[in-house]
């Protein structure tokens, strides 16, 4: 089953999607892991987002639209769209792409947080500069300070949690992506998930929607 998992910067997208990962074989397509990768090695994709994603504003749909299409065009099956689309113009080309290519995404879930929840989970995330694995200061430390459990790497927080990016972040998420509900409600895929719950909870109740 293909998936779409949307809510705020925060809500715990990443997370679950890892969990997805671990326990049902399912394949991610994060737009933010992409961009980030991009922006690391430096390719030209990376240095067109690297300004959007650095003030908190979302990348342009073109650039993004033919990124993602390029994943799928690849054949990936099982998989969860976490971070896309974000607009109401990216849920239209998606859903013409995916018609193009014969596939289709059974639902969208809504991972539903309080926005005063949000701050914290993202001021306190911390990341792996090598493997990109996600901590938080308070609920998720890592053993050793800003090394990563899993690779040794540096741990690191995201230059665009700092407080005066999540602002953006979250201005943009309300104006943009928020609307998403409405489309997926009226198309009859919209799902909503309690995500202000341990990890393990929220992920079984999406586990039991994929079933
Ligand atoms: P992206 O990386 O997608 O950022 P985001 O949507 O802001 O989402 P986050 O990664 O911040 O949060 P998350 O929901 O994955 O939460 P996580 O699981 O890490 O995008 C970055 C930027 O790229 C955008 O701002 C934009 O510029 C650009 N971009 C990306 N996609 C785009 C698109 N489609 N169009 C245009 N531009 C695009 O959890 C957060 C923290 O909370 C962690 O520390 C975690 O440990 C903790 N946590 C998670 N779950 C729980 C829980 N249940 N209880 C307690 N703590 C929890």
């Amino acid at each position: 089953m293909n998936i779409i998992l949307f809510g705020a910067p925060g809500a715990g997208k990443g997370t679950q999607s890892e969990l997805l990962i671990k326990k049902l074989g399912m394949v991610q397509i994060s737009t933010g892991d992409l961009f980030r990768a991009a922006i690391k090695n430096k390719t030209p994709l990376g240095l067109e987002a690297q300004g959007y994603i650095e003030k908190g504003q979302l990348v342009p749909d073109s650039v993004t639209i033919g990124m993602v299409e390029e994943v799928l065009k690849s054949g990936v099956q099982n998989f969860i769209l976490d971070g896309f689309p974000r607009t109401v113009a990216q849920a239209d080309a998606l859903e013409h792409l995916l018609a193009k290519m014969n596939l289709e995404v059974s639902k969208a879930i809504f991972l539903e947080v309080p926005q005063e929840i949000l701050m914290g989970r993202l001021t306190g995330r911390r990341v792996c500069k090598n493997c990109a694995a996600v901590y938080h200061i308070d609920t998720k430390p890592t053993k050793a300070e800003a090394v990563c459990d899993a690779c040794g790497g540096e741990v690191v927080q995201r230059n665009d949690d700092k407080a005066e990016v999540i602002g953006n972040r979250l201005k943009a998420y309300d104006e943009y992506t928020s609307p998403l509900k409405e489309y997926f409600v009226r198309s009859g895929k919209f799902v909503s998930v309690n995500g202000n719950r341990g990890t393990d909870a929220v992920f079984n109740d999406i586990a039991a929607l994929i079933k």
